[in-house]
């Protein structure tokens, strides 16, 4: 049967694992063999004799991991280390970044290996089991609420005490997809007054039902600014502006700003300006989840606390996912699970048929190209 390898994230602040013990037995019961190089769950608090008790074998290095695999599972995409030692045909299963990482894609089918970009997984019933954006997002929505709460001087609900009255922190969410709606939840569950906004119509209800208050500029546009695939659309320069319009005097009211929108295959759009900034209290905190792919804030720098002129802290917070690593791993490696068993045919053996519906939407270097439609220039 076929060998799954996982090895140590190598990327700087990377803690999350590709597989954890738990999923180890269900591969190891679905009939592969798994070997896990030595430390790879450390930093998510899976310690090798976890995975050995699992099932797993551990090796020294990712070298030996990978020289008898079939399958690679990564969370990130791999680095020229690994690459170069992966046999021609090997299956890579990770979130390779595919628009903004090329060099990784291209390295891959050089080395022959047959990759799959998790972020490519269609968003259909079938493969919801699968869906590693949303798993990963609904985590980084919790802890971007978590951060703020840190880096603010004050408090998030309103207490009465007898020394006085403590306000509730007013949070206000900039995008709702499944990071935003969990940021909702988290801030009202700390017992903030939440508000949110977006462009996707469909948001209004779910942003009501948590118990948060809606406010977008609902014209035409935005009527119609959900593709069909549930994504957002890249508005007009015009809405753009309107939005910018409704929301200054908000964001001057709140404390806490937490962006998080993106458009799929398109640096993320800008949000709140540095004007916007500037508008709010010494003290207030903003969170721009969308950091890694541009940014929704100016002034946001990846990585880093900015601290602007007026006392206003702005969290770049890279990789979030990674500061919840041991949930963030286990909901992960069971995303990867639920792919990995379209590897095996009806009789359960290792058979992978790449015309597959999700397995050819994933698909990104196969027979020494790229070959996804996407990513072809
Ligand atoms: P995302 O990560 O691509 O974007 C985050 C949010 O930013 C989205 O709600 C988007 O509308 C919003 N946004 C984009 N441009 C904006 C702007 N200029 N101003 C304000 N907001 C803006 O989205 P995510 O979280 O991946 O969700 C996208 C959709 O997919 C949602 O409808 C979600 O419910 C749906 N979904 C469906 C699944 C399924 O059926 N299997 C699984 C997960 C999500």
């Amino acid at each position: 049967m076929a060998v799954i390898a996982v090895t140590k994230e190598r990327r700087a602040g990377e803690t999350r694992v590709a597989a954890v013990p738990q999923t180890v037995k269900k591969l190891m019961a679905a009939g592969f063999s798994v070997v896990i190089e030595s430390g790879a769950g450390v930093a998510a608090a899976y310690p090798d004799a976890d995975y050995e008790a699992a099932g797993a074998s551990i090796a020294k290095t990712a070298k030996d991991a990978l020289a008898k695999a079939d399958i690679l599972f990564k969370v990130r995409g791999p680095e020229a280390d690994e690459i170069a030692v992966l046999k021609s045909g090997t299956i890579v299963v990770a979130t390779l970044n595919p628009y903004m990482e090329r060099a990784t894609l291209d390295a891959l089918a050089k080395q022959g290996a047959t990759a799959f970009a998790m972020e490519f997984v269609p968003r259909i019933t079938r493969a919801q089991v699968m869906d590693v954006l949303s798993s990963q997002a609904n985590l980084a929505g919790y802890r971007a609420v978590i951060e703020a709460a840190e880096a603010y001087g004050k408090a998030m609900p309103m207490m009465m005490t007898a020394a006085g009255t403590i306000a509730a922190a007013k949070v206000f969410i900039m995008g709702v997809g499944v990071a935003g709606l969990q940021a909702i939840a988290t801030a009202r569950r700390l017992g903030a007054v939440v508000t949110a906004t977006d462009v996707r119509p469909a948001t209004k209800e779910q942003v009501e039902s948590l118990g948060a208050k809606f406010l977008a500029v609902e014209d035409e546009e935005f009527k119609n600014a959900q593709t069909a695939g549930g994504y957002a659309k890249q508005m007009s320069e015009a809405y753009q502006a309107k939005q910018a319009e409704l929301l200054t005097g908000h964001i001057a009211k709140q404390d806490i700003v937490i962006t998080t929108a993106l458009i799929p295959g398109r640096p993320a759009p800008r949000l709140v300006s540095a004007g916007q900034v500037a508008s709010m209290k010494p003290g207030s905190v903003i969170v721009d989840l969308a950091v890694e792919q541009g940014g929704n804030v100016e002034g946001a720098k990846l990585g880093e606390v900015a601290v602007t002129a007026n006392g206003v802290k702005i969290l770049g917070v890279a990789n979030l996912p990674g500061r919840i690593a041991t949930d963030a791993s286990a909901l992960y490696a069971r995303n990867l699970n639920a792919f990995a068993g379209l590897f095996l045919d009806k009789e359960g053996h290792f058979a992978p048929d790449f015309e597959e519906e999700i397995l050819k939407a994933a698909l990104v270097t196969q027979g020494g190209a790229v070959v996804h439609p996407s990513l072809k220039d």
